[in-house]
């Protein structure tokens, strides 16, 4: 057999549809030169479709979503693909201070703040550009007080496609008033590439020592504990399903941040994931502090997804790169707060393979 000639990659747009304030949404698609293709929506600057091979060199798409913009704009949308923020997850009571001024933010999960607020980052038409053939940026301008945030944001969020399988974005963003920034990707993968099935079965290892404890309302106690001896420890490979019930949680399932070891803001290894069945394997690097693992606890069947896929729990996972929760309010994590002057970046790559 003759090794498949390396394809020209290219990035095409087309119409994803109109968003419900009238404007219109535009689909990059990009194709590298193993002709694996991601698109990417200007609505939430979301990753709309990822299609990678498995060991037998047959593409699926094994990223959650819908076959058009009308599922993304749909109330029950739990933020697939998306790009979060300006703080992704969440901040207690919607509250903070800078510089002893307090802010008030929407409270839409609960009593607490979640992803950016009622109509966070993931519920905006970003501003698309093809930059060259396998990459594409979205901007999104957040004027002050947006979702009650101080200071005007201009943000930028770039996606590389690579020949050899791997995603990375770059997020940069600057203000002119003192903010809190936490931009993250929600993307929700299932690596067996078949909507709808459990992840229960990927084997997961989470380069961490220690993980974010929080209370019933998902809000952390300010302690960063050990995962030795708890069934945070995923050190080692380890099959999801086997740690959900000591896992708990209501509904169960992991909904926890995980403090990367090593973090020292350079680009390093934070999780891989294997899903045995087709042999697919993601890895996630990251300059980021801390990843937020996600076993999509909370889909009940009611969203009708790609190929009119019912997803239940447990059908996706989300390893969400980003800065530990209510860090506005926790002064003794790493610090959220941008300020005028300064630039936020940040990077983070999902790499594919098969083995
Ligand atoms: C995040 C949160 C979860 C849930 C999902 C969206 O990952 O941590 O609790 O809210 O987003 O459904």
């Amino acid at each position: 057999m003759t090794a498949a000639a390396p394809l020209r990659p290219s990035v095409h747009i087309t119409h994803h549809g109109v968003a419900s304030d009238g404007k219109e949404v535009r689909l990059f698609t990009i194709t590298n030169g193993r002709g694996h293709v991601v698109s990417l929506s200007e609505y939430g600057a979301a990753v709309v479709d990822l299609c990678v091979a498995d060991r037998n060199q047959i593409v699926g798409d094994v990223s959650l979503g819908y076959d058009s913009l009308h599922g993304f704009l749909g109330k029950g949308n739990p933020y697939f693909g998306a790009i979060v923020g300006r703080v992704g997850n969440r901040i207690a009571k919607g509250r903070f201070s800078i510089e002893g001024r307090e802010y008030v933010l929407a409270c839409n999960n609960g009593v607490n703040h979640l992803h950016g607020g009622v109509k966070g980052f993931d519920k905006q038409v970003w501003s698309g550009t093809a930059d060259g053939a396998q990459t594409v940026s979205f901007s999104l301008f957040s004027r002050d007080g947006d979702e009650g945030y101080p200071g005007n944001l201009q943000a930028t969020v770039t996606y590389h496609w690579s020949d050899t399988d791997e995603l990375r974005i770059d997020y940069v963003a600057t203000t002119d008033k003192a903010t809190p920034v936490n931009l993250t990707n929600h993307a929700y993968f299932n690596l067996s590439g078949m909507p709808g099935t459990s992840i229960l079965g990927h084997i997961i290892q989470i380069h961490a020592e220690r993980y974010v404890p929080v209370s019933e309302t998902l809000i952390p106690t300010g302690e960063l504990a050990p995962v030795e001896g708890t069934p945070m420890d995923l050190r080692q490979p380890t099959r999801v399903g086997d740690n959900l019930a000591a896992v708990g949680g209501d509904p169960v399932g992991f909904d926890h941040t995980f403090v990367i070891s090593g973090s020292n803001g350079q680009l390093r290894l934070a999780a891989e994931v294997r899903e045995p069945g087709s042999g697919r394997r993601m890895r996630v690097l990251t300059t980021e502090p801390g990843v937020q693992f996600y076993t999509g606890n909370f889909l009940d069947g009611s969203q009708r997804g790609k190929g009119g896929a019912a997803y239940g729990q447990h059908s996706g996972f989300c390893l969400e790169t980003q800065h530990y929760p209510d860090s506005p309010n926790q002064p003794t994590f790493p610090s959220v707060i941008l300020k005028p002057g300064q630039t936020y970046r940040t990077t983070t790559v999902y790499a594919f393979d098969a083995i």
